[in-house]
């Protein structure tokens, strides 16, 4: 089945970002001159999403202006003869459908995805973090865990390995079995485990689930920090259904830190064609 509907939670205040988050949300603090979030809605239109369901606060409306249609700009570079910025402008929802849905409370990551139920409705869907930026050029990362769901059939998390004393940060993966192509099978999953994790496969913010989801998501109490966690769920639905994780090929940047953020801008500025020449000679200069 086409997964073809993808959630990305962004109702969170972004307090590691304070206090420009507090007049901008965090998703939308740019790398270059795009906001992050489009970088990573980039990714799920690249692996073949259709449909976006957004999970916001009530303060988050620039981000509905950023991927919707602006009249009086388009209209403005149109009189300037400006097609090109025209073109841009009028293809920053990548031709794809949004929908906003408003979380009133922020009880957790699974409450958040709760949310996206009804928009989701009876299909298997994506879910795409907005602090985690994967760069890939040889398949996007959320379409490397698709193929998977494709071959499998049952629902993939997205992973990658980070040192033992990282692993109370992240949902941790426990395998059951791992295959030659390093696909695991999993018989647990932890939310920030504080002491012994069960390995060093940490879910990185891409996610695709069955919709069986919703019904442990609409029971699941708090669980790490008080919060409902969708690690948690997932462990639940793991009673029903099998679960897989992989670790996806490509580079993360985890742009919820001050130096994962900076990173993004370095890495997507040397492989910007414009400015990669110039900006090689700046930091050389300043080094
Ligand atoms: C969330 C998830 C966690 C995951 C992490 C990185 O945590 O709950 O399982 O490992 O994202 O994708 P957060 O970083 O929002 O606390």
């Amino acid at each position: 089945m086409k997964i073809k509907k993808a959630v990305i939670p962004a109702a969170g205040w972004g307090t590691r970002f304070l206090p420009i988050t507090k007049g901008i949300p965090k998703e939308m603090i740019p790398i270059i001159d795009k906001p992050v979030l489009s970088y990573i809605v980039e990714e799920a239109h690249q692996s073949g999403i259709e449909e976006i369901v957004f999970i916001v606060s009530e303060h988050k409306e620039c981000i509905k202006t950023y991927f919707g249609e602006n009249k009086a700009l388009e209209e403005f570079l149109t009189h300037k003869n400006n097609d090109k910025d025209l073109a841009m402008i009028k293809q920053t929802g990548f031709g794809m459908k949004f929908h906003y849905v408003i979380q009133k409370e922020q009880l957790g990551l699974g409450h958040a995805i709760l949310q996206a139920k009804e928009l989701i409705g009876n299909e298997p869907f994506a879910i795409l973090l907005g602090d985690d930026v994967y760069y890939s050029d040889i398949k996007p990362a959320l379409k490397q865990i698709i193929d998977l769901f494709g071959q499998k059939n049952s629902s993939v998390l997205g992973t990658m390995e980070v040192p033992m004393d990282q692993t109370s940060k992240y949902g941790i993966c426990k395998p059951k079995h791992i295959d030659d192509e390093g696909v695991m099978e999993l018989e647990g999953v932890v939310e920030k485990p504080k002491i012994n994790a069960p390995s060093r496969y940490a879910i990185s913010g891409r996610y695709v689930l069955t919709p069986t989801i919703f019904k442990y998501l609409e029971t699941q109490n708090q669980g790490a920090q008080g919060e409902i966690q969708l690690t948690d769920a997932i462990l639940r639905m793991m009673s029903e259904e099998k679960v897989y994780a992989y670790n996806m090929i490509g580079k993360r940047y985890d742009t919820g830190s001050k130096i994962g953020y900076l990173e993004a801008i370095i890495d997507y500025t040397l492989r910007n064609e414009e400015l990669k020449e110039s900006f090689r000679n700046l930091l050389r200069e300043k080094l």
